[in-house]
């Protein structure tokens, strides 16, 4: 059998995660190169007919699932999901993840809130026996960004997490905005020893709009390498 590249991982975990989708599903669309898969795949289906409603979690793949011609909505409109399908940064064992790579974590959440079932796609180097590698993306509001900076720094010291907290920015070097209007702080802890004890103090912190931890939110993690597909968690 030929070598499974990355990005095939991710498109295998996103065939498996289409095999849940039925006939009037109302889904979410996660935002990434997985979540991109699915979104194709997904388009695949609905040309030969298959009846969905979709809410997009970034203006990103709003643009992408519409160049498929899948059936799109607002999460107003359609305040109850069924389904999300998305990607994550990092997911560990408990099902906890890391999510905000591409800067889309506020409506993710939202979205991955307001559905019944959120699976995760992903390949399997994303797995984390201990979260953190991968730096934490806070969504932070502009105004009050230093003073928001130095609340977080001083939360996460607290239970250990130290490490520079960078301004996101574009590749022309501009502060990166998200599709709500705020920054990305990137939060280089290196190891998170108690997730969820650094979500809470997170979240008590007015500037901090939506932090990257997304803990007793997914159902299930499909990742795929070289091993094959694994599920963690229940998919149903
Ligand atoms: C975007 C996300 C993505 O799901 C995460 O960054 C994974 O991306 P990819 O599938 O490209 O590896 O959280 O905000």
């Amino acid at each position: 059998m030929p070598e499974l590249s990355q990005d095939d991982s991710k498109q295998l975990a996103a065939a498996k995660a289409l095999e849940l989708v039925t006939p009037g599903m109302r889904l979410g669309l996660g935002t990434g190169t997985t979540a991109a898969h699915f979104v194709a795949l997904l388009g695949a289906r609905v040309a030969k007919g298959l009846d969905v409603i979709c809410v997009p979690t970034s203006e990103r793949t709003r643009t992408l699932a519409a160049l498929y011609s899948i059936p799109l909505t607002t999460i107003d409109a359609s305040p109850e999901l069924d389904l999300t399908v998305d990607g994550a940064d990092e997911f560990d064992p408990k099902l906890r993840l890391i999510k905000g790579g591409g800067g889309a974590l506020l409506r993710e959440k939202i979205v991955a809130m307001a559905s019944k079932r959120m699976i995760v796609i992903a390949d399997s180097s994303k797995l984390a026996a201990v979260l953190g590698k991968f730096p934490l993306p806070l969504e932070v509001n502009v105004f009050g960004f230093e003073a928001t900076r130095r609340m977080v720094s001083a939360a996460a010291k607290g239970l250990g997490c130290d490490g520079e907290l960078r301004l996101r920015k574009t590749p022309g070097g501009q502060a990166f905005v998200s599709d709500n209007g705020h920054y990305i702080v990137d939060c280089f802890f290196g190891t998170i020893a108690d997730p969820d004890r650094l979500a809470d103090r997170l979240a008590a912190i007015p500037g901090v709009v939506e932090h990257g931890l997304f803990i007793g939110i997914a159902k299930a993690v499909i990742s795929a390498g070289p091993a094959g597909i694994k599920i963690l968690g229940q998919l149903d």
